[in-house]
């Protein structure tokens, strides 16, 4: 690697593990991928190292994030946040996939690598396949001067410091951040109004903080994780902005702890899953307030009235909470966020979960069997 960290940003800072040191730095790792690049004044968002002129922004009919593991799951909330905001079409592809598919790609298509370590074999091949096809190829990085970031014809670094622990985390929040700065940036281009950005700079600013209240509910994790840790499979379900999230608690709990965890679309249970569905198979159920709440809702009561302990993320102050409480067995409430920000807050429960079940279970948190912090073969 062409780059190092230095010693003060890669002490354990009194913590007992990476993975917790990095959870608790996502306040600021947020802060810090939002630095210097909100504009009041365009009531937008901008980035130094895009290398990509405006007009030629402007023209994309077409986006294509490619990615693997968690990075990958980022990509899908970006789909929803690129789409919502910018109106353009998106396509996430794992990257493992993408680089031998010959997929149709227009001449308008700008292809978007998400990589924490710039150095995933995959998502490498699958950068050069789209520079190569002559598609504008861009990078959302973390590790400065890794090869992807080298590759990429422009992009934006995180800035979150080093991530060590194995399972990512500040990566993620950071990953959704840049994300929706740049769905910003791309809305504010096309169809969002200056009063409609300035309202999302606001509430983008408000996020460090949120996430700082967030954390608080680490001692009612702790309990619920002391309650639930010997369970051998676990289901997590969301929808909309909260689908991905849920296939990143399930990868977070796969990783570290070693227990079969699915995520699942919410309704798309009724085709599947819900037949694993019994009194030895937990799920967690994402259901903040907002525009899908009663239908998932509904989701859950399928699940209870089938006899499945359940675990609810709700929205704290919500009043719909105490419905919530007599339907679920254990509660953990989150700072009240607009839907498109919910992953940010809402995977901060679901990492500590993950963190505090495999530590019951005696494992290696930092350094879970089989798997490596980046994966430079293929
Ligand atoms: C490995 C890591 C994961 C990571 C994935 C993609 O599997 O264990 O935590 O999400 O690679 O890594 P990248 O560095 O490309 O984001």
């Amino acid at each position: 690697h062409s780059f190092e960290w230095t010693n003060t940003e890669t002490d354990l800072n009194g913590y007992p593990h990476y993975m917790l040191k990095e959870i608790y730095e996502q306040p600021e790792s947020i802060e810090n991928a939002m630095r210097g690049r909100l504009s009041d004044e365009d009531a937008s968002a901008h980035f130094g190292g895009l290398n990509i002129d405006a007009q030629r922004l402007r023209r994309a009919e077409r986006i294509i994030l490619t990615a693997c593991g968690t990075s990958y799951h980022a990509g899908i909330v970006g789909e929803y946040l690129f789409e919502e905001f910018a109106r353009i079409p998106v396509e996430v592809e794992y990257a493992s996939e993408f680089r031998y598919r010959n997929p149709p790609m227009d001449q308008n298509t700008i292809v978007i690598a998400i990589t924490q370590s710039g150095e995933t074999a995959d998502t490498l091949a699958a950068l050069r396949e789209s520079k190569r096809k002559g598609h504008p190829a861009l990078a959302i990085c973390n590790v400065v001067g890794s090869t992807i970031a080298r590759e990429a014809d422009g992009g934006v670094y995180l800035h979150a410091g080093p991530e060590i622990g194995v399972a990512s985390t500040k990566a993620f929040t950071s990953q959704v951040t840049v994300l929706t700065l740049l769905a910003l940036y791309l809305g504010r281009m096309r169809h969002l109004s200056s009063l409609q950005g300035t309202r999302m700079i606001e509430e983008l600013r408000r996020i460090p903080d949120v996430i700082r209240r967030a954390l608080k509910c680490h001692d009612k994790v702790k309990q619920i994780a002391e309650k639930y840790h010997q369970y051998n499979n676990m289901l997590y379900m969301g929808r909309q902005y909260l689908f991905p999230v849920a296939l990143e608690g399930a990868l977070k709990l796969k990783e570290i702890s070693y227990i079969h965890a699915e995520g699942y679309p919410a309704a798309e249970m009724k085709h599947g899953p819900i037949a694993l569905v019994d009194k030895s198979t937990p799920s967690i159920f994402l259901v903040p307030s907002g525009s899908i709440f009663d239908k998932v809702m509904s989701n859950l009561e399928e699940v209870k009235a089938r006899g499945g302990p359940i675990i609810a993320i709700a929205t704290e102050n919500d009043p719909k909470a105490e419905y919530i409480a007599t339907k679920a067995d254990d509660v953990i409430f989150i700072p009240d966020v607009p839907e498109y920000l919910q992953p940010l807050v809402a995977v901060i429960p679901l990492q500590l979960f993950s963190y505090h079940v495999a530590l019951l279970r005696g494992c290696d948190v930092d350094k879970p069997r089989n798997l490596a912090k980046s994966v430079t073969v293929e």
